[in-house]
């Protein structure tokens, strides 16, 4: 609405000025470039207003050994929140250096999570129990992942992947989704909707582009679908499901793995498999998924801004594609192109 009023603001007197004479259309122009300044102020301080004090708020993130989960958990601390961060490595060295920076402070608590262990989840619900604020559970962040190489993945391949990026994630939030509800709830008669939860959840814009591995995009395309639907079902009790979509930040964390091509090659015994692909491929795939992934961002700070509004934003989106105008094209590409132009760009890439 204020974007078809500014616009109108704008352009009728603009179209007076071409009319009247060019050092009256420089006058509007100045009006209208105040316009615009003046709508961007007023968009930033009312998304400010909207966000929450984060003091004694408590945070759960999963995988923190590394990459974005552990940059997230140092924000996190910084700006006041109880982070509960967890490794899948609790003595190694992502974990040391975050007991470190913590130093003598309870407010940052480091201890091991592997998300694809029942008994580890069920042990890390008991420890935040214990150690929990008052304010109990404010958000939940299911970042832990693996990925993989991308080809000849095998079935037991794919369902580890699927177990870590997607089930692990599930499970983690279906276990201490009733701290985040019952934490609002001693809260809601007092200021009701204002304190809120939040569940976020690390996807990625491999939902949604249909190259590189199959098993890592299954997994994020399931918790796209998990986090839409766990987010209507929530409606009503008021926690908020975000998704965070990055592009790539492969050169920012440790997501980037090199790969050796021939322990990967001689795991597959049968000869079957070997020959329906060829080494020399594999070679040519693996250098152009290197090539790929180097040319990413080397600073994560825009996927940890955008965790963070997805926390403390009253209203925060759905989902955050945090991304290069170049990932976004092809997003939409992928989603709305015929298949047969889709075809095309990838016999071209
Ligand atoms: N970086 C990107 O370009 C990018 C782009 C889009 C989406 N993402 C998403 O962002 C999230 C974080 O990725 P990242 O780039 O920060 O990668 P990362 O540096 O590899 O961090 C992932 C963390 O999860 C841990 N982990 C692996 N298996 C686990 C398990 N079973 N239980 C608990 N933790 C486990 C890893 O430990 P180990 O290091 O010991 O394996 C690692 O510390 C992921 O969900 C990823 O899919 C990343």
């Amino acid at each position: 609405m204020f974007g078809i009023l500014s616009f109108s603001l704008f352009a009728v007197p603009m179209a007076l000025g071409l009319i009247h004479g060019w050092s009256y259309l420089l006058w509007i122009t100045i009006l209208g470039l105040l316009l615009l300044a003046w709508r961007k102020v007023a968009f930033c301080v009312a998304s400010h207003q909207k966000r929450i004090d984060l003091t004694g708020k408590a945070v759960f993130i999963t995988g923190c050994d590394t990459g974005f989960g552990h940059s997230l958990a140092l924000r996190l601390f910084h700006l006041g929140f109880t982070v509960f961060a967890t490794c899948l490595f609790p003595d190694g060295e992502g974990a040391q250096s975050l007991r470190q920076e913590a130093g003598t402070s309870h407010c940052l608590h480091v201890f091991k999570l592997d998300v694809t262990q029942d008994q580890d989840v069920a042990d890390a619900k008991d420890f935040l129990l214990k150690n929990l604020p008052e304010n109990g559970l404010w958000g939940l962040v299911n970042n832990a992942c693996l990925a993989p190489f991308g080809q000849l993945e095998s079935f037991e391949e794919i369902k580890k992947i699927i177990d870590v990026n997607a089930l692990g994630s599930i499970r983690t939030t279906l276990k201490l989704l009733p701290l985040i509800k019952k934490s609002q709830e001693q809260y809601r008669d007092v200021i009701f909707l204002f304190f809120l939860g939040h569940l976020i959840f690390m996807s990625s814009i491999s939902a949604f582009i249909g190259f590189g591995s199959a098993s890592y995009s299954l997994s994020k395309i399931l918790l796209e679908k998990f986090g839409e639907h766990l987010s209507a079902e929530l409606k009503k009790s008021g926690v908020k499901v975000s998704l965070i979509e990055p592009g790539n930040y492969a050169p920012a964390t440790n997501i980037l793995k090199t790969h050796n091509l021939e322990k990967y090659w001689n795991k597959f015994d049968d000869d079957e498999t070997k020959a329906s692909y060829s080494k020399e491929y594999l070679q040519f795939f693996a250098n152009k998924v290197d090539k790929i992934l180097k040319n990413g961002k080397h600073d994560s700070k825009e996927v940890i801004d955008a965790i963070i509004d997805a926390l403390v934003n009253q209203e925060p989106k759905r989902r955050y594609l945090v991304a290069t105008f170049k990932e976004k094209c092809l997003v939409y590409a992928f989603c709305y192109l015929p298949a047969s132009l889709l075809e095309l760009f990838l016999c071209s890439y």
